[in-house]
């Protein structure tokens, strides 16, 4: 199985509406490619994960890399897995009004079974964001 971890920024044309149309499609797709991962979002900044099947992955990613809703993709992380890190598709999305320690609290919960790295570069980002 493969992972990539990535983020990217949002471009002007992505409005809030458009990350809920994101997830529609991508947990449809997902589902049926057995691809499982976190999206982080915040209107700004994507961090995603995406894991599963190496091909069906690395068709997932060929795809949301010519998204234009978003751009700067940079890659961070890029490695076989022997099982998946993260159970099930799941989405934190930072909405104003939204406290971001629960925010951060929701995603270490997904990031229990993650490896060490991919936890520390959620929560740093999270961080992060949330001072921005
Ligand atoms: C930040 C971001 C994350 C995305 N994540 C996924 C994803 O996990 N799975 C997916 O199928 N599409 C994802 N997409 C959407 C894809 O870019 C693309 O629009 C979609 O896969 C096309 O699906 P369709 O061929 O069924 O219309 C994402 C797009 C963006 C901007």
């Amino acid at each position: 199985m493969l992972q990539i971890m990535y983020i990217s920024s949002s471009t002007a044309s992505c409005a809030p509406v458009d990350v809920a149309k994101i997830l529609t499609v991508s947990r449809h797709n997902n589902a049926r490619d057995a691809i499982t991962g976190l999206l982080y979002a915040d209107g700004r900044r994507f961090l995603q994960v995406l894991e599963g099947p190496t091909d069906a992955v690395e068709r997932a990613f060929v795809r949301i890399a010519a998204d234009s809703r978003h751009r700067a993709v940079v890659v961070l992380s890029r490695r076989a897995i022997e099982a998946r890190e993260f159970g099930e598709w799941a989405m934190s999305h930072r909405t104003p009004g939204i406290d971001g320690d629960a925010l951060i609290e929701q995603i270490s919960e997904r990031l229990e079974t993650a490896s060490p790295n991919i936890r520390a570069t959620f929560e740093g980002f999270a961080k992060i964001r949330r001072a921005a």
